[in-house]
């Protein structure tokens, strides 16, 4: 768990036009100060393999169980479930906080701005949004897009770490504070979790910015792209040639 320095200069694919996005999203405050929270339990061992063939169907027995949830509150202002989206058996998988008015609506994660933003950064790298699996650590939207409680979070989060036993990404992003938080099973400062690799549930687990936090602070997303710069290389991915 050394820590990795990052050249941050020259990201090819990442220039100003594929970052200019329009700053309307209000979730995710990474900038904030973190209050104290409850303690999060210690995350349950990895379960066995699931043969690659096998995840597709391994992912829908999951959502079968997840059926029309009532488990937490937030089922209440729910319109659509959001289980998560992508390859079954992805080498990188992107975790974010929860659905907003867009994901709620259409069922899918990150269809909204911010993922917008997150389409591009993952074309930055090189690949293509259905090469890897994308989830949230809750697959209802919370209220206004406020950050889920405690209670929420420790009612779906198992869901998402059944998901990531399946998929068993090499490389995990957690986007943003919440992510971080709830897959780390502690409650750290974001600042002092990103530019290392850290484990978890057997995947590399790397930490940056969330997409909508970049939307209201561009001035970072060269920062993301250092953090997304030590994903690509322990999936020896280059990014692409500039056109
Ligand atoms: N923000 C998230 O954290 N997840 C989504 O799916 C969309 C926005």
């Amino acid at each position: 768990m050394a820590a990795l320095s990052v050249a941050t200069a020259g990201a090819p694919g990442l220039s100003s036009e594929t970052w200019d996005q329009s700053s309307q999203i209000s979730d995710s405050q990474e900038g904030a100060s973190i209050p104290p929270r409850k303690h999060i339990p210690a995350q349950p061992a990895v379960a066995a393999a699931v043969p690659k063939a096998e995840r597709a169907a391994a992912l829908q027995l999951i959502r079968d169980e997840i059926g029309e949830c009532t488990r937490c509150p937030l089922h209440k202002g729910r319109n659509k479930l959001v289980f998560g989206d992508g390859n079954p058996a992805a080498r990188l998988m992107f975790v974010g906080e929860g659905p907003g008015a867009d994901e709620d609506a259409q069922g899918l994660p990150f269809v909204g701005r911010a993922g917008q933003l997150l389409n591009n950064m993952i074309s930055a790298m090189g690949l293509k949004r259905e090469d890897v699996y994308i989830a949230n650590v809750v697959k209802c939207r919370p209220p206004g897009n406020r950050v889920p409680e405690q209670e929420e979070g420790a009612t779906c989060s198992p869901f998402l770490f059944r998901q990531i036993d399946v998929i068993r990404p090499q490389v995990l992003v957690a986007l943003g504070a919440t992510a971080a938080t709830w897959l780390l099973g502690s409650r750290q400062p974001l600042a002092g979790l990103r530019g290392r690799v850290h484990a978890v549930r057997g995947a590399q687990l790397i930490v940056t910015y969330h997409p909508a936090y970049l939307l209201r602070d561009p001035r970072q997303k060269k920062e993301a792209w250092a953090d997304l710069q030590i994903a690509m290389r322990e999936l020896g991915l280059k990014p692409p040639a500039k056109a």
